[in-house]
């Protein structure tokens, strides 16, 4: 990587790898653990790449110290992982269980003695199954039962965790799991999808608040998918679709947050999401996060099409466009991350914005005992580069999380799609650190090296 430019060298820039819960634990039913929704859907035929599921994944429940060792190896300062909720309230709600609680004291531990800092996600998507069967993110009580989880979580950690993450990603679980029935718990439909839209941001804020309240010096964040939207001609009618799908993709979540509503004037149907709000909603959906966590892969080229209800539109997949592509399918488009970052700031005008996930599976191949993933080492390098630029041109961008240590589970595309800087042999858990591991690695001390000498002069 080429000298970085003094206009990014602020020494307080915080480098990381990121993970959740459910794509690494494993020990499923282990220490009293009660069932998640994605237990029960991916052990259900059909419902996953070659009906694979996480019932052991990286059994990362038993090897965290190994993959710990690995992180502190690697000088990586910082992990974000998530809280597995079933682990700690097996109901939901009610009965606490002490040995799930005793785990994440273990990790929690052993991060700091390590010298890395922990960045914690309250919820990535593992809802306890008994939740579920009392309609999920569809009832309204889940924000009763989210409040109970947060400060259950926070209570207990909060003399050692600082950095906290309410909710990843409001879009995909709702979109997957509740209108599309392609994630976990596979519901579909329009109503199932706007109300639990609405519960998962009364959820966001809430959760802010909560951390906030019991937890003064808390830094506290909640992360967003997002990706720029592009219009595939310049049709009016292909530019209004890709217009509400930037509603949805990028807005929906975030706006309500910052107290401006849902964005229910560029996709009208959204104005659906009224009915079920409740006098004191639209106060009770602000929070002042501080910082943005965003999350990207890729951009995403738009047309109109009638064939898809509600929303009108398609997208013009990268296969047809004739780009180069990851294990996802997903176009590689360094750029996108730069547009993102810049749309986000000329909206919104956060103060704080951290890449909480970035990243790529490809075809790794083992040779020797070493996987030389130039793929994804060139990925990664163009999109820090493309991140950097924007910080460098004013956007207060202050930290950047690969997506992700380990090779893991990747929801309905299972093991195939591998995205770890390690790599893993599921066969015996074998892991092995892959060349763009060592490239992040040289990085994140290089940035380190040039931005103390920075200091030093200054
Ligand atoms: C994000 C998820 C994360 C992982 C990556 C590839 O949408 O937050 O769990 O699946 O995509």
């Amino acid at each position: 990587m080429k000298e970085f430019s003094k206009e990014v060298l602020d020494g307080n820039f915080q480098w990381g790898v990121s993970t959740a819960a459910y794509q690494t634990e494993g020990a499923i039913s282990t220490d009293d653990k009660g069932p998640s929704i994605w237990d029960v859907f991916s052990n259900r035929p059909g419902k996953t790449y070659n009906n694979q599921n996480a019932n052991l994944a990286c059994d990362f429940y038993h090897r965290y110290p190994e993959d710990l060792q690995i992180i502190h190896d690697l000088a990586i300062p910082n992990f974000r992982f998530s809280v597995a909720w079933s682990r700690i309230l097996p109901q939901g709600i009610g009965k606490v269980n002490q040995l799930g609680l005793d785990f994440y004291d273990r990790l929690i531990d052993h991060c700091l003695e390590s010298g890395i800092q922990p960045w914690v996600t309250l919820y990535h998507w593992d809802l306890p199954q008994a939740l579920e069967q009392k309609g999920g993110w569809t009832n309204r009580n889940i924000v009763a039962w989210f409040s109970e989880f947060v400060s259950v979580v926070v209570d207990r950690y909060r003399d050692r965790v600082t950095n906290w993450m309410v909710i990843n990603e409001p879009m995909v679980f709702t979109g997957a799991g509740y209108f599309l029935g392609i994630h976990a718990p596979g519901r579909r439909g329009l109503k199932n999808f706007l109300s639990s839209i609405h519960h998962a941001t009364l959820c966001q804020a809430e959760g802010g608040r909560l951390i906030r309240d019991l937890q003064p010096n808390a830094f506290i964040g909640t992360t967003f998918s997002c990706s720029p939207v592009e219009a595939a001609t310049d049709s009016e009618r292909d530019q209004k679709a890709a217009e509400r799908v930037d509603a949805l993709l990028n807005r929906l979540f975030i706006e309500p947050c910052l107290g401006l509503g849902y964005p229910t004037e560029k996709f009208t149907v959204l104005s659906k999401l009224e009915k079920f709000q409740q006098p004191g909603d639209e106060q009770r959906m602000v929070f002042d996060f501080d910082f943005i966590g965003l999350q990207n892969y890729t951009r995403e080229v738009i047309r109109h099409s009638w064939s898809m209800p509600y929303i009108f539109a398609r997208q013009v997949p990268p296969q047809k466009r004739n780009v180069s592509t990851t294990l996802m399918g997903w176009e590689v488009y360094p750029n996108a991350i730069y547009q993102i970052l810049k749309q986000f700031h000329e909206r919104y005008a956060l103060k704080n914005i951290i890449i909480t996930e970035n990243g790529a599976a490809f075809d790794d191949k083992l040779h020797d005992n070493k996987v030389s993933d130039h793929e994804r080492q060139n990925y990664l390098r163009q999109h820090i580069q493309a991140c950097l630029q924007a910080k460098a041109e004013g956007i207060p961008l202050n930290g950047y999380f690969v997506w992700t240590l380990t090779d893991n589970f990747e929801w309905a595309e299972g093991y195939h799609p591998t995205f770890g800087l390690v790599h893993v042999n599921f066969q015996n858990q074998q892991r092995r650190i892959k060349q763009s591991g060592y490239w992040y690695s040289k990085l994140i001390q290089e940035y380190r090296k040039q931005a103390q000498r920075l200091n030093i002069r200054v």
